[in-house]
């Protein structure tokens, strides 16, 4: 393999590939692992930086300028190779993500080829839900199992002041799209505090959502980006629980972690609410995740700026062994809690959700 330069780019410090030692993979591809024990069951692949919405804690107004020139990218071949590689190493479960993954063209035609190279693996999507309406049936079709939308308020004017103009009908449209073809649905919401209405317009929510055998879930806000600016807007999982009063039991959430993920639940009188609280109670010990962005670079975690690029390992000749060599090391440094609240994390960290992949 050809050696690159340590390159800084805005969303991440991109270490360079470091030679693979003799005998690693020998016998084919070990599971990843990290040195903690944590074993790396799903992936969160990125396929674009652009979203068509620009919603308050993500986006600057305008969206972000450092959009990936399309040969930055990761090609669909690119992508589904590494998929494979990851399924190799024992992931099971792969989410696309963005920006807004619906924006990329032909998004559909790199669901399809997944699927038709590891049939196996479970099939996410991480979508605004504004282009459902059409493509909820062709992404079904392709091997698509279950989508979350992202959904903060279902009163129209207030869902286009949090999204600067979306389209709330547009969003409800997909997410009964997605239904009607059969795919699982979760509401994903970053409550923030708006004043008095909050609580009534986060209850909203959760009676929409039950009303449709839908679980919604609230993702604490991050401090990443966009973010930053909005944390004294943050409400946490206790704020929000006190919020929808008697619609939640008292009882103490399902403890999170496992083959569900970061989010813990608590019951309530129409359904359940996820809370993820990667804020007011760290479940880093836990993860099982590993994100790749859309240029393919492997990100152990949100608050690490270090990343590896598997693009540049597949552009410069890598074989499979190699790309399994980046992973490993990626995944090896991954730390054992988040940085979030490291005052010089959140100060150099201006790249948002959209750059890394929610
Ligand atoms: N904090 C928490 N969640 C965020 N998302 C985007 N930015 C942030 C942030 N700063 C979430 C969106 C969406 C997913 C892609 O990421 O709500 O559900
Ligand atoms: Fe787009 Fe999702 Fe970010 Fe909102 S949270 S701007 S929908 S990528």
């Amino acid at each position: 393999m050809r050696r690159l330069p340590l390159i800084e780019s805005r969303s991440a410090i991109v270490e360079p590939p470091v030679a693979r030692p003799a005998g690693f993979a020998e016998r084919g591809i070990p599971s990843l692992t990290d040195r903690r024990g944590r074993v790396y069951r799903y992936l969160r692949l990125s396929v674009t930086d652009r979203c068509d919405l620009a919603c308050v804690y993500c986006m600057p107004p305008g969206g972000e300028e450092d959009h990936g020139l399309r040969r930055e990218l990761l090609t669909f071949e690119e992508a589904a190779r590494l998929i494979a590689v990851f399924a190799a190493g024992g992931v099971e479960r792969v989410r696309f993500t963005g920006g807004e993954p619906l924006v990329r063209k032909d998004v559909v035609e790199l669901v399809e080829r997944v699927h038709r190279r590891a049939p196996h693996l479970r099939l996410a999507m991480t979508s605004n839900g504004t282009r459902l309406p059409e493509l909820a049936a062709p992404l079904r079709a392709a091997g698509l199992g279950s989508v979350n939308v992202s959904l903060d308020a279902l009163d129209p004017d207030c869902f286009a002041a949090l999204t600067r103009g979306g389209d709330v009908h547009r969003v409800l449209a997909g997410i009964e799209a997605a239904l009607a073809v059969g795919m699982e649905v979760k509401l994903n919401a970053v409550p923030l505090e708006d004043g008095p209405g909050t609580a009534e317009r986060l209850g909203a929510l959760v009676d929409w959502a039950w009303s449709r055998a839908i679980t919604p879930r609230f993702i604490e806000l991050m401090p990443l980006g966009e973010g930053a600016a909005l944390a004294d807007r943050r409400l946490d999982a206790a704020a929000v629980r006190a919020m929808l009063g008697d619609r939640l039991s008292a009882g103490e959430p399902e403890a999170p972690g496992g083959p569900l993920g970061p989010a813990r639940y608590v019951s309530g009188r129409g359904g359940r609410v996820g809370f993820i609280t990667a804020i007011s109670d760290e479940f880093c010990a836990s993860c099982n995740r590993v994100r790749v962005t859309a240029r393919g670079d492997v990100r152990a975690c949100l608050a690490d700026r270090r990343a590896l690029s598997l693009r540049d390992v597949m552009r410069t000749g890598g074989s499979d062994a190699d790309l399994a060599w980046a992973m490993h090391r990626a995944l090896g440094g991954k730390s054992e809690g988040h940085a979030f609240l490291d005052p010089d994390v959140v100060e150099h960290e201006h790249v948002g959700m959209s750059l890394i992949g929610g």
